[in-house]
């Protein structure tokens, strides 16, 4: 039988040079390690992009609501009001500018279920959608103009059921950043896939350092080695060739489609034979694995949007959005969303959420658990190498890095965010580092 290598090679290769505005060169690391840089990146990207905050399965009913902490930006409140819309607003008292909402720490995120916000300092009330409506002692104010007193409001819109808000003064319509390819994404039955397994650290080092390491697949037959396999010659042999991957930029997103492995066929009685203390083993017992469930639960035809790059073996599809969100779509019927916030120049808070349907059966069950398992395994494996990366990036021994074909995306992804960071420099303050989205065109 031929190997992974044979049957999956397609001879398309040569990515980067369909985007001739790319370039070839090294590539200057300076914007992952510089502090002038980070601050300025928080002003233009994080200040102004639309950012995903959390999923409409957070808020079942009128009165639910949950508390972010984003690092640099605040603390905001996303409510479902009594008119089934969703809000969010600044997480601040009108009165003496208390935090309004929290529980046990001021510092946790919390959530729950109310009829109005009432402030732990002095009482004052505010309605679900963010106006006071009680004010303790009222009379004993100055001219008060109570219907104007509100927890400032934030940008607010959703998505395919994901909760996104903007902190910017005025916001492009979400719709129209997302763009024609994500919208397109509609259709994929995100409602269904209700059982949820999260995952949060904190990874010291810059937060695009996380981004690359999901923007290539060089590196798994030596980052992953010891799932793939322990010796590094065969490891290489068993991840799919370079042709085998598929690329698409549209600004400012883009996408990596990979090849995947078929799920098993079903189960004969017996088949496991005796229990091993062996990993491939538990894998065939629980039928499941890194690429998802071995039994694929049916959700109907899938959106036409995916695969486009008719990739053999299709594993899955993952679009990255600007700036700091990436969904990934499995061709086993489930979903993972990673989110990376930047809390310095030197670390950033790394989540990830991996959503299926809810499982029928026990047996059902336990395959999410390990899907769950390994995918936070192979996650933990980059975040290591991450962390090693930043602290030598940061010693600057080394300022310029080669970029191979298979790594566009990354080279993309530098540029989206320097390219920001230039557009909202004040004049005079910095030369912008690279052209424009508007030059290219
Ligand atoms: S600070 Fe909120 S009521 Fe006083
Ligand atoms: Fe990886």
């Amino acid at each position: 039988m031929p190997g992974i290598q044979e049957r999956l090679a397609t001879g398309k290769g040569k990515f980067t040079t369909q985007y001739p505005y790319l370039g070839t060169a090294p590539v200057d690391y300076e914007d992952s390690v510089s502090q002038e840089f980070f601050e300025a990146e928080r002003d233009a990207v994080f200040r102004r992009s639309w950012l995903k905050v959390g999923r409409i399965e957070q808020l079942p009913k009128k009165g639910s609501y949950f508390t972010r902490e984003l690092p640099g930006l605040g603390s905001i409140v996303v409510v479902r009001s009594t008119d089934d819309t969703v809000n969010a607003f600044h997480n601040v008292c009108a009165h003496r500018g208390n935090k309004l909402v929290w529980q046990e720490h001021p510092q946790e995120e919390s959530k729950g279920t109310c009829r109005a916000f009432t402030c732990k300092y002095h009482g004052w009330r505010y309605g679900l959608d963010g106006k006071v409506s009680h004010v303790t002692n009222e009379d004993q104010f100055f001219g008060l103009d109570k219907d104007s007193l509100r927890m400032p409001p934030v940008h607010c819109d959703m998505w395919a059921g994901f909760i996104f808000v903007n902190f910017g003064k005025d916001a492009e319509p979400l719709r129209s950043f997302l763009g024609e390819r994500m919208l397109e994404l509609e259709s994929y039955p995100f409602d269904r896939m209700t059982q949820r397994f999260g995952y949060r650290t904190r990874i010291k080092g810059n937060w695009k350092l996380s981004i690359d390491a999901v923007l290539e697949w060089y590196h798994p037959p030596y980052v992953h080695g010891r799932f793939i396999d322990p010796d590094v010659a065969k490891a290489e042999k068993l991840v799919p060739p370079v042709d085998a991957y598929h690329y698409d930029i549209f600004d400012p997103h883009m996408l990596t489609s990979v090849p995947g492995p078929s799920p098993l066929p079903p189960r004969e009685p017996g088949q496991l034979g005796p229990a091993r203390r062996d990993q491939k083993w538990v894998y065939r017992l629980f039928r499941a694995g890194l690429f998802g469930p071995d039994d694929v639960p049916d959700l109907g035809p899938l959106p036409e949007a995916l695969n486009k790059g008719d990739i053999r073996s299709w594993g899955n599809d993952s679009f990255w959005l600007f700036p700091n969100f990436s969904v990934q779509l499995w061709a086993r019927n489930f979903y993972i969303t990673y989110q990376y916030w930047p809390e310095s120049v030197d670390s950033h808070s790394y989540e990830l959420d991996i959503y299926f349907p809810e499982p029928a059966n026990a047996q059902q069950r336990l395959a999410q658990e390990l899907v769950a398992d390994s995918t936070v395994e192979f996650a933990m494996q980059d975040s290591n190498t991450v962390e090693a990366t930043y602290s030598a990036l940061a010693t600057r021994a080394n300022e310029q890095f080669h970029l191979s074909d298979q790594e566009l995306l990354i080279r993309n992804f530098h540029k989206v965010i320097r390219d920001a960071v230039a557009a909202h420099r004040p004049a005079g303050t910095g030369a912008a580092h690279a052209d424009s989205k508007e030059e290219r065109r």
